[in-house]
């Protein structure tokens, strides 16, 4: 993306600049492994817009709050590869396939326990808050990976399961990560929670956009494996879509792809690829994120009066609605 995004070279360097170390080795190489692979660093982007458009000017302590909170997605992404069998992650093998089961467990463990070590040194007057905030945002996200992982147990789904799902699984974190950054630089809590608000917009836009690239993607392009959720008959919001549309022979034929796993994946991928696009569960998503969208930006043009934030935030908001990757 555009590199004119305030802070954003900084970060990267801040967060090469600071690798985890100690002992035993292989624990710590898979963890910054994980770190340095890249990614679009979203969630502190968004962390130091807010802190400076609040009026922050500790640059360190700042940095310190952006990196626990890619950290903690970090560390998310690892356990979530587990979770999902998933091969590949960034383009790169996932922590578990480069390394052992054990070890991406433990790497991930260790990775949120850092988040904390780095929310405790900084030296900000909330900073006892922003471990409260913190801590409730992590729990919120364990409870939406298992309703995530819970899903196959269901008969039926509403769309009510899967949007709740989605919130808490991964809206909160970019929201936490927007109201840290507000509040960390002294915003008020109307002012803070209206940050959280746009975030949770922003988060709920950006997962459906997830589940659309993941269907609809390329290796080369998402850095995963190209339909895994498919692959691992996750009943995304296209799916929901679909079943509640296609004509009842074709609604059974996708019900039976998506209840077992091939060998031999790739004629059940384009086969479920086409009755998404014949139910039109591909425009459906897009309007649902639009509508996302749509919110985060109104609360945005509220919370954001100086133009030259707005701007940046703007930069960042562009390039998520546009993101293929
Ligand atoms: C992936 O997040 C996990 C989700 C919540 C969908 P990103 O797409 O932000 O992953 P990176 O950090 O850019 O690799
Ligand atoms: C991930 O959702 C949410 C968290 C990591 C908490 P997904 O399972 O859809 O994310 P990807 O597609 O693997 O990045
Ligand atoms: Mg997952
Ligand atoms: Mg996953
Ligand atoms: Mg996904």
């Amino acid at each position: 993306m555009t590199e004119n995004v305030v802070t954003s070279d900084n970060f990267e360097h801040y967060l090469v600049s600071h690798p985890f170390i100690g002992k035993p080795e292989n624990l710590y190489n898979a963890m910054n492994y994980i770190m340095q692979l890249g990614g679009k660093r979203m969630r502190p982007k968004f962390l130091l817009l807010a802190y400076k458009a609040n009026g922050g000017n500790s640059d360190e302590q700042a940095m310190k709050l952006a990196l626990s909170i890619e950290t903690f997605h970090n560390f998310s992404l690892v356990h979530d590869d587990i979770m999902d069998n998933a091969p590949i992650r960034r383009g790169k093998k996932t922590v578990h396939e480069e390394w052992n089961m054990p070890t991406a467990i433990l790497a991930g463990d260790n990775l949120l326990l850092q988040c904390y070590r780095l929310i405790l040194e900084t030296e900000l007057p909330c900073s006892v808050e922003l471990l409260k905030e913190f801590t409730a945002m992590s729990a919120l996200v364990c409870d939406g990976q298992q309703m995530d992982m819970n899903l196959p147990n269901y008969e039926t789904i509403s769309e009510a399961d899967y949007l709740k799902m989605i919130e808490l699984k991964t809206a909160v974190l970019p929201a936490c990560a927007l109201k840290m950054g507000a509040m960390a630089a002294g915003a008020s809590e109307k002012v803070a929670q209206q940050y959280y608000n746009f975030g949770l917009n922003i988060g709920m836009a950006f997962q459906l956009q997830d589940d659309f690239l993941d269907a609809f993607g390329a290796e080369a392009e998402i850095g995963k494996q190209e339909a895994g959720d498919i692959i691992e008959n996750k009943r995304t919001i296209l799916y929901l879509h679909a079943e509640s549309t296609l004509p009842a022979s074709e609604c059974a034929e996708l019900k039976e792809w998506m209840s077992y796993s091939p060998e031999q994946p790739q004629e059940k991928i384009e086969r479920v690829r086409q009755l998404f696009k014949q139910a039109g569960s591909d425009s459906y998503l897009a309007e649902m994120k639009a509508g996302y969208e749509h919110n985060a930006l109104q609360i945005l043009n509220e919370v954001c009066t100086d133009a030259v934030y707005k701007q940046q935030f703007m930069l960042l908001f562009d390039f998520l609605k546009a993101r293929n990757s």
